[in-house]
């Protein structure tokens, strides 16, 4: 069926304009990184100005790369792709369009309150709480929507992206709301219902499952829909994708606690996370393998079709932050790497590697269908995957050498017992990496700067070149 036809049949409008949204934030989240980034290396750039320091614009860039380009990225994929694998449009357009502008005004709240410094203090969950119920409220309009789209479809059996998908909105919904439960004392200020130790196990089970089902099921989602469709094959194992989905929603919810070792939680819980986080990486490369033998017999696309090498290397690096992850949540490396930048180099190189590649190739594929037309310009698409990839791999050694190092300086004794390092000797002694990171964070942003023009081009002159067929939009 061509596209155009495709197009009257479902929902696709509020899809585009998640997908552009999902593109610009990623060029804003990035570059609030790449000023963080340069401020730990120049703290000159904190300018004396509360708002500009790096306390108040981290939160900022983690929200902004995570909820405003991730949220949207999963709000664009989930509702194009669920359309196509049910033959239907979905459930509620106007329930779509609610979603897009009132998750585009949480994000405008995340932007006033968070320089301000008015947050929960809590990691991935800092917006006060009246931001907190719009959160909830949003995001079940979108799961609704998404769940009863499946409800009515056509097709016999639900294909296994929507299972992700689904996964990853049932377990946000309930992770979002106990862990956000707080007494308001104001309109800007409240107090989490738990205390002390329960506090920081709550919040941790949040914020480990925000990179397990929202970084990584809801990503995964992304994989198994584009990942075939790009290829033009079938995933290459239907039925190892509905193991590794059933032993992720399982074993994800136990690991919290590895972020935690060494702390006042009773230990067995640290050590069982640690376990089964070990046992994560099981599934997780038979996920990771999965993806990539979809190319089997079809790998010579790689040196044509720069959107795939997108998807393929972002599974090179989800295998990567899945063998990496459960290293470090045994205790005796976590001795090490915890509070140290080897848990940056670690997040980045899911974040960059895996979240935000899957995303592109993702992005650029619906772009291609959204408009009818290829990429204004295939050399932009391969220069965006080089220096995305370039920019990843420079931050990512940066924060390994400088984490690596950092754990080692502190943790030396010299022969009277007293400590080698000051903790000044040892900031002064990750200067070179920081600067080093700023350059590879630098080089991806401008990759996202490359892609922005390319969509926008795409966007404008989409009606003077050629439509899409059906035989290679492979609809
Ligand atoms: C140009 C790209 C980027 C740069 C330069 C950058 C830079 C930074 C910096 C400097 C920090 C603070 C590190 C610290 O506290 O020591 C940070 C934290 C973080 N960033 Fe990025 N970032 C980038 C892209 C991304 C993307 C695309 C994502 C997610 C999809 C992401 C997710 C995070 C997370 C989750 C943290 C918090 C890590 C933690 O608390 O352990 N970043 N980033
Ligand atoms: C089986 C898979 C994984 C396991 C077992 C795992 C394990 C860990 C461990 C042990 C830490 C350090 C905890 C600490 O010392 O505080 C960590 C931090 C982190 N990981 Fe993973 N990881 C996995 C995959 C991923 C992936 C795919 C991403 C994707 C983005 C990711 C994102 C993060 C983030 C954002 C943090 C920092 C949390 C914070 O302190 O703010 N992880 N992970």
């Amino acid at each position: 069926m061509a596209t155009a036809q495709v197009e009257e049949k479902y929902n696709f409008e509020v899809v585009r304009w998640f997908t552009v949204a999902a593109v610009i934030y990623l060029v804003v989240g990035t570059l609030v990184g790449v000023y963080i980034a340069s401020e730990l290396a120049w703290p000159v750039l904190n300018f004396d100005i509360a708002e500009l320091t790096f306390g108040r614009l981290r939160p900022l860039h983690t929200n902004a790369v995570i909820f405003a380009f991730g949220g949207c990225t999963l709000m664009a994929t989930a509702f194009y792709s669920v359309q196509r694998t049910c033959g239907v449009p979905l459930w509620s357009n106007g329930l779509a369009w609610f979603t897009f502008w009132g998750w585009n005004l949480i994000i405008v709240a995340a932007v006033i309150t968070l320089p301000l410094g008015i947050t929960q203090g809590k990691e991935y969950a800092e917006l006060e709480w009246p931001i907190d119920l719009a959160i909830a409220v949003v995001w079940l309009a979108y799961s609704i929507n998404f769940f009863m789209t499946m409800m009515k479809r056509k097709t016999s059996h639900i294909y296994v992206s929507n299972w992700f998908f689904l996964g990853m909105m049932v377990m946000i919904t309930y992770l979002h709301v106990v862990n956000s439960l707080a007494i308001p004392v104001g309109l800007f200020k409240s107090y989490s219902v738990f205390s002390g130790v329960q506090d920081a196990m709550i919040q941790w089970w949040w914020g480990h499952n925000a990179v397990g089902f929202y970084l990584t099921a809801g990503f995964l989602g992304i994989m198994y829909y584009f990942v075939p469709k790009q290829a033009n094959r079938p995933v290459f194992s239907y039925r190892l994708s509905v193991i590794h989905f059933w032993a992720l929603m399982f074993g994800y919810v136990w690991l919290g606690a590895h972020h935690l070792q060494y702390t006042a939680l009773p230990d067995w819980t640290g050590s069982l996370g640690a376990a089964v986080s070990l046992a994560m990486i099981i599934p997780s490369w038979g996920g990771a393998v999965n993806g990539m033998m979809t190319l089997s017999g079809a790998w010579d696309k790689l040196r044509t079709d720069y959107i795939l090498r997108f998807l393929i290397m972002s599974l090179a690096f989800y295998a990567m932050s899945v063998f990496e992850g459960p290293v470090m949540s045994v205790k005796t490396v976590n001795a090490l790497s915890h509070y140290t930048d080897w848990t940056i180099g670690h997040v980045h190189s899911g974040a960059l590697g895996w979240v935000a590649m899957v995303a592109a190739g993702g992005l650029y594929h619906m772009v291609e269908r959204l408009w009818n037309t290829r990429m204004y310009s295939s050399s932009l698409v391969n220069m965006h995957f080089w220096m995305a990839t370039i920019g990843t791999v420079i931050y990512i050694t940066a924060m390994w050498v400088s984490g690596i190092m950092q754990g080692l300086m502190w943790r030396d004794y010299d022969a009277f017992g007293t400590l080698t390092y000051t903790f000044a000797e040892s900031v002064a002694a990750m200067h070179p990496y920081y600067a080093m990171r700023a350059i590879g964070g630098l080089i991806y942003w401008a990759g996202g700067a490359v892609m922005l023009y390319n969509v926008v081009m795409t966007i404008r002159t989409a009606s003077s070149r050629p439509a899409v067929t059906a035989a290679t939009a492979n609809a």
